[in-house]
């Protein structure tokens, strides 16, 4: 890190750490203003949590993070005294200790919104290629495997006319879900507290019994840890496709492989997994899986977009504002 160019935590200049390298454009709110001196991290790869920490403790007044960054009790000090903002380039915040955050008075602002779009269009995409056995149909073509069309190859299940059974309600399902409406699909939806919309199982085990394709639409937290078990999988349909965009851990990826290497289900989707980057080996070798390295949002306008959102939260907060974007508006 380069060292503060003026004095550590002068009124005047405030220092904003960036831990990553953000799309071009991404830092544009920050960069015209006359008040703040932008960090960028000097390497294009997640800082260690002792780089994190050591760089956070010179005056740094707020952070643009990504969800690589474990933004702790020990990082929250590092900052202490000067740190108001930390600003995650995610709708998702389970790298970030919310409640020391709050304790600390410091504001954390996420990006929701800009990227139920582009992810839906990945849920969605994961949910046809698992379907109709893409990833196992294309590694057999490009490994000189395919000697030709037959009648009984590579026989998938149908999306259009499905049963679809969305796992949280928020934008990022809700698009899904018009995804699925326009495949002719039935919508329905599981949320804890009834939405008062048409389509809506109170019961997950219910939505999960009735459903052809599952896709998971919830943040992680301690009531989403593993809530797809072997018990959920268990009263799936044999014939149903999985689908995760939303955080490894809310499926038990060994009892998932269990269930796909049994064909107690027909098939999955993954963007997401439990330990990023390591994947379960058994979801590896498991058959009619498509996996995919956590892109939901990586398209070139969201991913810039987002950027920008977290930079103009961490220009507001530091201005003295409280952005919409805000998870714990009580620590302002
Ligand atoms: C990406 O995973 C996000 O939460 O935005």
């Amino acid at each position: 890190m380069t060292p503060p160019s003026g004095p550590v935590g002068s009124a005047a200049v405030k220092r904003v750490l960036v831990t990553g390298r953000l799309p071009a454009g991404g830092l544009n709110p920050l960069e015209g203003a006359p008040d703040i001196e932008v960090v960028q991290s000097p390497i294009d790869e997640p800082l260690t949590h002792a780089q994190l920490v050591a760089a956070v403790a010179e005056g740094i007044g707020g952070i643009v993070c990504l969800i690589t960054d474990r933004i702790d009790a020990e990082v929250l000090a590092a900052g202490a005294g000067r740190l108001r903002v930390v600003a995650n380039v995610a709708v998702g915040y389970d790298n970030i200790d919310v409640a020391a955050a709050t304790k600390a008075g410091v504001v954390v602002c996420n990006t929701p919104g800009i990227l139920d779009e582009t992810t839906a269009d990945l849920a969605f995409a994961l949910a046809l290629a698992a379907a109709r056995r893409g990833s196992e149909a294309e590694a057999d073509l490009r490994a000189g495997r395919w000697a030709g069309w037959g009648i009984n190859q590579y026989l998938g299940q149908d999306i259009h006319g499905a049963t679809l059974g969305l796992v949280g309600f928020g934008g990022i399902g809700q698009a899904v879900g018009r995804r699925g409406a326009g495949f002719g699909m039935e919508v329905l939806h599981h949320t804890r507290h009834p939405t008062g919309k048409p389509g809506w199982v109170g019961d997950l085990h219910e939505l999960l019994r009735r459903a052809d394709v599952v896709s998971l639409h919830v943040p992680l937290g301690e009531a989403t840890r593993h809530l797809i078990g072997p018990e959920e999988l268990a009263v799936m349909k044999p014939t149903a496709v999985l689908v995760n965009t939303s955080r490894g851990p809310v499926v038990d990826e060994a009892a998932l492989a269990e269930a796909l290497h049994g064909g107690q289900i027909f098939a999955a989707g993954l963007d997401v997994y439990e330990a990023e980057p390591a994947v379960h080996p058994r979801l590896l070798t498991a058959p009619n899986t498509v996996l995919l390295p956590h892109i939901g949002t990586a398209t070139v306008a969201t991913r810039t977009a987002m950027a920008q959102l977290a930079a103009t939260a961490v220009r507001r907060v530091l201005a003295g504002e409280l952005p919409e974007n805000t998870v714990n508006p009580e620590a302002f």
